[in-house]
């Protein structure tokens, strides 16, 4: 490796930038002396959730936590038992999974399609038995899932749908907004998101109960009269009162999943540039595409299927050359300075191996995945040289591989 070469700054897989805009807000939440939640969460949440078309939003401090207390208040409405079944796909990230067991529920692995990685809708039936009660579809990288049919398999079936959309924002399926297509919708804005607010994360809703339980379940299982240090602001006499009396009433087990005013104004200034920085990640993602079309024999890119808006928040690609190990291709960009991940194995990790058993070869497009597929950058930080460095490293790559 050369010099020049090692000297160069990496290339990441996702890009921070705080903006000054960014740090203006952040200033006038310390300036205000507001930290817990208050006027800069009401925006952040009021936005969000107007920006996927659904009512209300709601914060919390992390895209696991939302994914858990989405699960927690449909299990309380609908009174699943604990075991009862919920469908994850075979590859996504493992908090997707693990959330299903912190509800004391049972999660179903289904195969995903190898394109786009989204849950297979063909083979969702084959998994329901009188127990399912749920599918979690996952949105991963920023393409939607084959909603139609997940929606249509659910009303079959009488299935309710959480839709982890940590890892994909602002964009439709069949002009619909990923997260509105569900009963909640739950987005992350950890490090390397679409957004990202150091950690935190969104519920969705359009169902006011709904919405009412995820707030106390994130405030202690709290009677969500009081979720707020000024929520008996204004009041006086009975109302007042009647606050007093309940607030510190707690109706269910719930959870410490609170963040605070900063994390939310780091988000309001990323809402305000989402469109120039999904222009840009779809521009690179472009740019790779094409770059990296002489390679498609070998290896697979992504695609973005009819009906759906992509939101690219990495650029996955699934060796396809059986020629060539993934460990040599992954160490020669890596030592380039290219930063990778692989694709959500979820399967294969030692935990859940020790808890289910070698489960991979019932899921034969995971399994692949798992085994060969990884991702690179696609962020509105990288800039065009470094673009084509990444499109000529591959090149590199397997010119020396032939
Ligand atoms: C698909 C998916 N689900 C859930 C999560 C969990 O989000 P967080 O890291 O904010 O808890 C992530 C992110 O890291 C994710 O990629």
């Amino acid at each position: 490796m050369s010099k020049l070469v090692a000297a160069r700054p990496q290339i990441g897989i996702g890009g921070c930038r705080v903006s000054s805009r960014a740090k203006q807000l952040v200033m006038e939440v310390l300036d205000s002396n507001r930290l817990s939640a208050g006027p800069m969460i009401d925006r952040f949440e009021r936005e969000i959730a107007r920006l996927h078309d659904t009512r209300f939003g709601l914060f919390t401090n992390s895209g696991t936590s939302a994914l858990q207390i989405a699960l927690a208040a449909l299990k309380e409405r609908y009174g699943w038992r604990d075991g009862d079944e919920v469908l994850v796909p075979a590859v996504t990230f493992v908090a997707t999974s693990n959330v299903v067991l912190y509800n004391n529920l049972t999660p179903v692995f289904v195969d995903i399609e190898p394109e786009t990685f989204g849950i297979d809708p063909a083979q969702i039936e084959r998994h329901i038995t009188p127990r399912t009660r749920a599918i979690v579809p996952v949105h991963i990288g920023g393409h939607p899932c084959q909603m139609d049919s997940v929606l249509d398999t659910a009303s079959r079936h009488n299935l309710r749908i959480v839709e982890d959309s940590a890892e994909t924002m602002f964009v439709r399926y069949k002009g619909r907004p990923v997260g509105s297509m569900s009963d909640i919708g739950c987005f992350s804005t950890y490090v390397a998101h679409i957004i990202t607010t150091g950690v935190g994360g969104l519920c969705v809703t359009s169902d006011n109960e709904l919405i009412v339980v995820l707030k106390s379940l994130m405030n202690h299982g709290r009677d969500s009269i009081y979720t707020r240090i000024d929520d008996d602001a204004g009041k006086h006499g009975d109302a007042l009162f009647e606050i007093a009396d309940r607030r510190f009433s707690f109706i269910r087990f719930g959870f410490s999943y609170r963040c605070t005013e900063m994390e939310a104004a780091l988000g309001i200034a990323q809402l305000e540039t989402r469109d120039a920085d999904l222009a840009r990640r779809r521009e690179i993602a472009g740019r790779l595409s094409s770059g990296l079309m002489p390679l498609a024999e070998r290896l697979r890119l992504p695609q973005t299927k009819e009906g759906c808006e992509h939101a690219w928040m990495f650029y996955p690609l699934v060796l396809t050359d059986s020629t060539v190990q993934r460990a040599a291709l992954i160490q020669f960009l890596e030592d380039r300075q290219i930063e990778t991940r692989y694709l959500l194995p979820l399967l294969n990790q030692p935990a859940y191996v020790r808890r289910f058993g070698a489960l991979e070869d019932q899921y034969p497009i995971a399994r692949d995945v798992n085994r060969n597929g990884f991702y690179v950058g696609c962020h509105a930080g990288m800039t065009d040289e470094e673009v084509e460095f990444v499109v000529a490293t591959f090149h590199a790559f397997f010119r020396g591989a032939e």
